[in-house]
C-alpha cells in the first residue's frame, strides 16, 4: 500500500527536505506550512509525477488543523503517516528570551505551535490509523526537550519535553492497534531556524559537538524516514537523538 503522509513545516529546512526524501521512496504527500512556499515544494514534486498537495495553515490556528487534517484525509484517501516537524522558536538580536523578560504571550504562542498543534494533529488523525489497524506518527523534538541547551528559551524547552512526553503517552496508548509514535530530537540542524541564533552561540554550540559541526537537514529527515517506514514496527514511544554526540542517553 501507498504510504500516505501529512507533513507540517513543510516549505523549509528539515520538513522540506523529508517531503523531497519521501517523494522519492513513493509517499503520496500532503503538505503543509503557514508560508505559502510550501506550494512552490508541491508543484515542484507534482512535476516529477509525485501525488503531492500543499495547503497554507497556521499550526496556532485549532481551525485550520482540523480543517487541514480533512482535507488531508480526503485528498490521500486516508492518512496513514503524520509527521509534526513545523515549529518555532523566540529570538531578540539572536539571543532567546532572558527569564524575566518571558511573558505569558510569548509562552503560550510557543506552546500552541510545537506542542498543542502536533497534539491536534494527533487527535485528528490516530483515530482512524488505529481503526485501519497500521500507523506511523513522528514528532520532531528536540534536544532541548531532553537537556538544557543555552541558546533555547525556557518556552522552547517546555515545549520540546512536552512533546516527548506526549509522544510516548500516545504510543502506549495505540501500542495494541498498530499505530507507532516516536520522537525525533535534533541537535542544532544547518536550516533557516538555526540563522535566527547569534553568530556568538553558535560557534559555542559547535566547539560543544563531538562531531564537530551542526548535522544536514537530510541526516535529520533520513531518522524520520526510517521511523516511518514499516520495517520500524517493534519501535514505539522512543525519542531518537540525532545530535552528532552531545546528549547521550
Ligand atoms: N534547526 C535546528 O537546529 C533544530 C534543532 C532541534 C529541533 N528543531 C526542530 O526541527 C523542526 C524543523 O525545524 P527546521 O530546523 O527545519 O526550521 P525551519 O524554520 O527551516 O522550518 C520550520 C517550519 O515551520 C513553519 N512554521 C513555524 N511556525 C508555524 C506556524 N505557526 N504555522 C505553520 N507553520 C509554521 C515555518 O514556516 C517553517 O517552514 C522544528 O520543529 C524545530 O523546532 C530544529
Amino acid at each position: 500500500m501507498k504510504p500516505k503522509t501529512l507533513i507540517t513545516g513543510a516549505a523549509s529546512g528539515v520538513g522540506r527536505v523529508l517531503a523531497e526524501r519521501l517523494a522519492k521512496s513513493g509517499h503520496a504527500l500532503y503538505l503543509t506550512d503557514r508560508d505559502d512556499h510550501v506550494h512552490d515544494v508541491a508543484r515542484e514534486l507534482c512535476a516529477q509525477g509525485v501525488t503531492a498537495w500543499a495547503e497554507t495553515a497556521d499550526l496556532a490556528n485549532e481551525a485550520h488543523l482540523t480543517r487541514l487534517a480533512n482535507n488531508a484525509r480526503e485528498q490521500l484517501q486516508g492518512c496513514s503517516n503524520l509527521v509534526n516537524c513545523g515549529g518555532m522558536t523566540i529570538k531578540l538580536n539572536g539571543e532567546s528570551i532572558a527569564l524575566e523578560a518571558l511573558t505569558v504571550d510569548d509562552w503560550e504562542k510557543v506552546q500552541r505551535v510545537n506542542l498543542l498543534a502536533p497534539v491536534i494533529l494527533c487527535r485528528e488523525l490516530i483515530p482512524e490509523m488505529a481503526r485501519a489497524g497500521y500507523g506511523r506518527v513522528v514528532n520532531v523534538a528536540s534536544r532541548a526537550g531532553r537537556m538544557h541547551v543555552p541558546p533555547a528559551g525556557l518556552e522552547y524547552h517546555a515545549s520540546k519535553a512536552g512533546l516527548i512526553g506526549v509522544s510516548r503517552a500516545l504510543a502506549g496508548i495505540y501500542a495494541d492497534r498498530g499505530v507507532t509514535v516516536n520522537c525525533v530530537a535534533p541537535g542544532r540542524v544547518d536550516t533557516p531556524m538555526t540563522k535566527a541564533t547569534s553568530p556568538a552561540q553558535l560557534a559555542l554550540a559547535k566547539a560543544a559537538i563531538p562531531i564537530g559541526r551542526f548535522a544536514s537537514a537530510h541526516e535529520i529527515a533520513a531518522s524520520i524516514e526510517f521511523l516511518l517506514s514499516p520495517e520500524a514496527s517493534y519501535i514505539t514511544g522512543s525519542c531518537l537523538d540525532v545530535n552528532g554526540g552531545i546528549y547521550m542517553n
